[in-house]
């Protein structure tokens, strides 16, 4: 097989779509917030960290420990089915997730592999509780009735039950048979540039709650059942929207009156992307379940206790949630790390402030050029949005051609999504960038 890059990728093409970008990274050479194109030879400031799944750059010298390497190879080696056959290196990866990533009032974990199936399972959860509820316990009990509330503007992932709750571009769910469960508004926040909120927000949340009560109200006069409100903390995929703390409440408060679980998709948003563990420890509204996955490396879900209001859970039942691996002890072993890393460095903290540093930087270049608005985020998750929305595509392009990758989110608005290590030079070197393109927007 050769080794010219353009040829690799041209052969790949042969057998896959390559439809991503035009680049052939080089692992050994891409470092921190760097990635090395061996197409152009050069390196991209990375914001877009693998769609917000990468979270400590490229070889953090932590990675090549000799004592790390080992456990590497070791769970390399042998890929054991984690949910029936344990390990000493599966028994401590868990304990320092518990120790260090759950949040208290959380005692049931399950793991599996991708941020969909995460999230599928959290749903699998619901409705096995909200069945129990309804005293159906018999396997052969119709379930057909049982609904999943959740909101526009939502991406939630594209397997099963996951397609009929996302709703952001056509062409990922549609041509795809799906379950029409009630999808409401999503209130967002949008912000000034002093970072104050600039739209009528209690009144979208006033017509969201509306939609919410007539949804119960509808399940209810047609004998249906809601069994879960699921919803991103924060809307990743469908713009990067924001909710405030008291939308939060009025959910709780829904799923605790008509009795559905709360479950919150933390798969974009959590394990210390915004800065603190989860996006909603920020919000302060504590969920029933949350799934996650992306920066975690494996995925799966954690739930409160609320699921031991029925007997035989999913928690306790074998076999009701489940896989044959259980997750990937590769994926164990390296978020272990991960997570050891974000501790000893306190990453927490310092990506609180970069993402502080960054929205300030970005919202002066806003006020100097008014090339985008609604610059908002928290720690590595940060968006800005262009008018009209054409603006946007050219500034994408235009930070592409400025080695920096960053995505799109809804309509009209960028996302940065970086490394949770990023250095405050690597940061200026990012705003630097932003502004240089601001005059190549035809728009601005
Ligand atoms: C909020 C959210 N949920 C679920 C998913 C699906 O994750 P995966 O692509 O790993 O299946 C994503 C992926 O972008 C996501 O952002």
């Amino acid at each position: 097989m050769t080794h010219d890059p353009n040829q690799l990728l041209k052969d790949l093409g042969r057998h896959q779509l390559v439809d991503g970008y035009p680049l052939l990274v080089d692992l050994d050479r891409s470092h921190g917030s760097w990635i090395h194109d061996r197409i152009h030879d050069c390196e991209f400031l990375d914001a877009f960290t693998c769609f917000a799944s990468w979270p400590i750059g490229y070889n953090h010298p932590g990675f090549l420990e000799p004592e790390m390497l080992e456990t590497f190879k070791r769970a390399s080696l042998s890929k054991v089915s984690n949910s029936d056959l344990y390990c000493e290196d599966l028994c401590r990866f868990v304990d320092t997730f518990a120790q260090h990533a759950t949040p208290d009032g959380f005692p049931h974990h399950f793991w599996v592999s991708g941020g969909a199936l995460a999230v599928e399972n959290a749903m699998k959860t619901a409705f096995d509780w909200k069945a129990r509820k309804l005293g159906r316990t018999n396997f052969d009990d119709p379930v057909e009735d049982l609904l999943i509330l959740h909101f526009r503007e939502a991406f939630h992932g594209r397997s099963g039950y996951t397609m009929s709750v996302t709703n952001t571009l056509p062409d990922k769910v549609g041509l795809y048979p799906k379950f029409d469960w009630p999808r409401v508004h999503n209130p967002t926040v949008h912000y000034d540039l002093d970072g104050n909120i600039s739209n009528e927000v209690a009144a979208e949340e006033t017509r969201a709650c509306g939609e919410i009560e007539a949804a119960f109200a509808k399940a209810e006069s047609e004998g249906r059942h809601i069994a879960a409100i699921l919803i991103e903390p924060m809307q990743g995929e469908g713009g990067d929207n924001h909710f405030r703390p008291e939308f939060m409440q009025a959910l709780r408060n829904f799923a605790d009156e008509r009795e559905a679980l709360l479950l919150y998709d933390e798969v974009q948003t959590g394990f210390f992307g915004s800065g603190k563990p989860w996006f909603w420890q920020h919000q302060g509204v504590a969920p029933d379940v949350v799934s996650f996955g992306k920066k975690t490396q494996v995925c799966g879900i954690y739930a409160s206790s609320r699921v031991e209001e029925v007997e035989d859970h999913v928690f306790a039942r074998s076999s009701r949630i489940n896989s044959t691996w259980g997750g990937n002890l590769v994926d164990m072993v390296r978020c272990q790390r991960i997570l050891e890393i974000i501790v000893e460095e306190n990453l927490a903290d310092h990506i609180t402030s970069i993402g502080d540093h960054v929205i300030q930087g970005l919202r002066s270049i806003a006020r100097e050029t008014e090339a985008f608005t609604n610059v908002r985020g928290r720690g590595s998750l940060i968006a800005f949005t262009f008018n009209p929305a054409e603006a946007r595509r050219e500034m994408i392009a235009a930070l592409f051609d400025r080695r920096v990758i960053a995505l799109p989110s809804g309509e009209d608005s960028v996302r940065f999504r970086l490394p949770l290590n990023i250095t405050k030079d690597d940061a200026d070197e990012l705003l630097n960038r932003v502004e240089s393109c601001v005059p190549l927007l035809t728009r601005a």
